[in-house]
């Protein structure tokens, strides 16, 4: 699949089979994830790999997870942060997203489905994997074998805002 079939086929996934995700399969999403870019390269991320029993029941009290059976916890760590030097904004949420992004984009062409999930209670998280202060749970993709079928690729047409309205030349219209 070229690039865009791949994001064109991805959906998010909300219900999944018992299947565990193959070693293999997921040491090549972790590498999709080292590969990516972050701001000035510092590399403000950490990735917390959840797919024991006892993780699971863990990351459960924050999240719905959809039963996958395995979820990536994407962490920034502010410690390493980038900041803009004329306002001061910080990029982790930036650098933690497009990890996210490129992993659940290798996941789709691995043949896996995923969602991403922010919908969680980060003080629980914090707590329950005894993270320490300077890393803040951004993102969680949770992983596995879809159960259910998959998504129209061409559905976008239909459920995202024209690109005419997305994308102006030059100036907003
Ligand atoms: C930043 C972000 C946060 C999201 N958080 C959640 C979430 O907490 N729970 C969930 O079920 N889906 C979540 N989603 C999935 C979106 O609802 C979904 O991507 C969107 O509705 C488009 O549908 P599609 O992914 O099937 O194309 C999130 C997606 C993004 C990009």
């Amino acid at each position: 699949m070229n690039f865009l079939d791949i994001a064109k086929t991805r959906f998010s996934v909300r219900k999944y089979t018992d299947k565990k995700v193959e070693a293999e399969k997921l040491d090549q999403i972790l590498n999709a994830a080292h590969v990516a870019p972050t701001a000035a390269n510092l590399q403000p991320v950490r990735l917390l790999v959840i797919q024991q029993e006892e993780g699971l029941k863990k990351i459960s009290k924050a999240a719905n997870l959809h039963g996958a059976p395995l979820a990536i916890l994407v962490c920034a760590d502010h410690s390493k942060a980038w900041k803009r030097p004329f306002d001061g904004k910080k990029t982790t949420d930036i650098d933690a997203s497009i990890l996210t992004d490129h992993m659940m984009l290798e996941a789709t062409e691995l043949g896996l489905g995923s969602v991403w999930i922010c919908f969680f209670k980060p003080d629980i998280i914090k707590e329950e994997f005894q993270l320490p202060d300077s890393l803040e749970p951004i993102n969680i993709l949770a992983i596995g074998y879809a159960d259910e079928a998959p998504a129209d690729p061409e559905r976008h047409l239909a459920t995202r805002i024209p690109l005419g309205q997305l994308a102006s030349y030059e100036k907003l219209d």
